[in-house]
């Protein structure tokens, strides 16, 4: 079995071009480069993106972040062993140009190819360690530290992905909550690239819920990082109960001889579904509840401090529902790593609830949030995944599994199996 794997990938899902380069050796994956091409500015005055304009936008940058992904990781075809690329799910005139190139490469460099699923990526970007960006696990929000393998060259005969495994302190079973514009889901995984599905949204997905609330402030796209920036100046007033002591808080079991008043408006959104069983999600009845309120209020949101409250409250909404579905999934599965996956995974105040929750009720449960910059979608994750696919092969299910060029086909709703 190799222990050293140079893996070119390629991601044209939705409204990113990327392609990166990454090396596994010596107990761990090593990004080479990581070009992206964004087309976020284009898509901003739609409100969303637009499948064909992507896939327009897609062929006119694939070749030089191709070249520039090369050059960046001073590596040539001969160098390359695996090429990757996602197939699905995305949408299908965007998927179709990374599927594509790919396979034009797989053929003229006689490589194999593997079609690596969206969701899987972002899953794998958390077993990335990112030398490139010199982050160091210390500057995790939650300071869970991942113990780097000391004697790896001791190990380097044992099977890689337990390597990887230990060399993270992961331990399976993992519950990795996948939150982005397109996917809410509770992924149980026994193994690697084993997966259940235990809980996922029955309509809109929260990231999507975002961007619409986004649309509906007026305050741009996307509206994940919109909104969370202006819920970051939302500010918690303390008032003092000595000097209005009627003003005590009624359920409150510890008397702080303060009350904390968070709310200048008096705004309160419903956490869906979050005393129902089951770990299924909703959030387009938060969406539509934002709507009555600033229509209600609609003079108000000219008012920042109106503004902030909707986005804090918002976001605070969200935060409760996915927090709880994913600590009480995590006490029934009894798993010993939560993870975080996908672009929603970039908001901090998620990062960090999710991680004080677990610290308070499941103390020996690890905690494990990819590299800011690996949240949105980038081809270092699909990489990963795909090294991981690979390892996990004999010879022979290697040339089963992984699709001659001819033969990898693009799925607009490909399942995660
Ligand atoms: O994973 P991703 O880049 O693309 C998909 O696979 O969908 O996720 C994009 C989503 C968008 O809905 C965007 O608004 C959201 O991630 N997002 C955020 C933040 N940054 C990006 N949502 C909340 N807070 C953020 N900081
Ligand atoms: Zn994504």
């Amino acid at each position: 079995m190799s222990n050293n794997l140079i893996v070119l990938a390629i991601e044209t899902s939705c409204d990113e071009t990327t392609i990166s380069i990454i090396r596994y050796a010596d107990n761990s994956l090593e990004i080479l480069s990581n070009e992206i091409s964004s087309q976020v500015a284009l898509h901003a005055k739609f409100g969303g993106v637009v499948p064909n304009l992507a896939a327009r936008e897609h062929v006119k940058n694939i070749s030089w972040i191709f070249e520039q992904a090369l050059k960046k990781a001073a590596l040539g075809m001969k160098e390359i062993d695996l090429i990757a690329v996602t197939n699905g799910p995305g949408l299908i005139p965007a998927l179709l140009v990374g599927v594509n190139f790919a396979k034009t490469l797989a053929y003229i460099w006689d490589k194999p190819l593997s079609g690596i699923h969206h969701i899987e990526g972002h899953i794998y970007a958390n077993f990335i360690e990112n030398k490139i960006s010199g982050i160091s696990n210390n500057q995790l929000p939650i300071s869970k530290k991942i113990p780097r393998s000391q004697n790896s060259k001791k190990n380097s005969k044992k099977d890689f992905s337990s390597l990887i495994e230990n060399s993270l302190n992961i331990k399976f079973p993992i519950l990795c909550l996948v939150v982005s514009g397109g996917h809410t889901q509770l992924v149980f995984m026994k193994n690697h690239l084993n997966y259940e599905i235990i809980g996922q949204t029955l309509d809109d997905a929260v990231g999507e819920a975002f961007d619409k609330v986004a649309r509906i402030l007026n305050i741009g796209y996307p509206g994940g990082p919109a909104i969370a920036k202006q819920a970051a100046n939302f500010q918690f007033s303390i008032h003092n109960l000595q000097s209005n002591p009627a003003s005590k808080i009624k359920d409150s079991k510890i008397n702080l001889g303060f009350e904390i008043r968070n709310s200048k408006f008096g705004i309160k959104f419903p956490r869906p579904m979050l005393n129902k069983p089951g770990y299924n999600f909703s959030f387009s009845g938060l969406k539509t509840a934002v709507l009555y309120e600033t229509k209600k209020n609609s003079g108000l949101l000219k008012n920042k401090k109106y503004l902030v409250e909707v986005c804090h409250e918002f976001q605070q909404a969200c935060i409760d529902v996915l927090v709880s579905k994913t600590i009480k999934a995590a006490k029934q599965y009894k798993s010993k790593t939560i993870m975080l996956a996908g672009g929603v995974s970039a908001n901090q105040e998620l990062r960090k609830q999710l991680g004080e929750a677990v610290s308070s009720q499941l103390p020996m449960t690890n905690y494990l949030l990819p590299l800011t910059e690996l949240t949105g979608d980038n081809a270092a994750m699909i990489a990963a995944a795909a090294v991981f696919r690979w390892q996990k092969m004999n010879s022979s299910q290697k040339k089963k599994t992984f699709a001659k060029w001819q033969d990898l086909q693009t799925d607009a709703n490909l399942k995660l199996k």
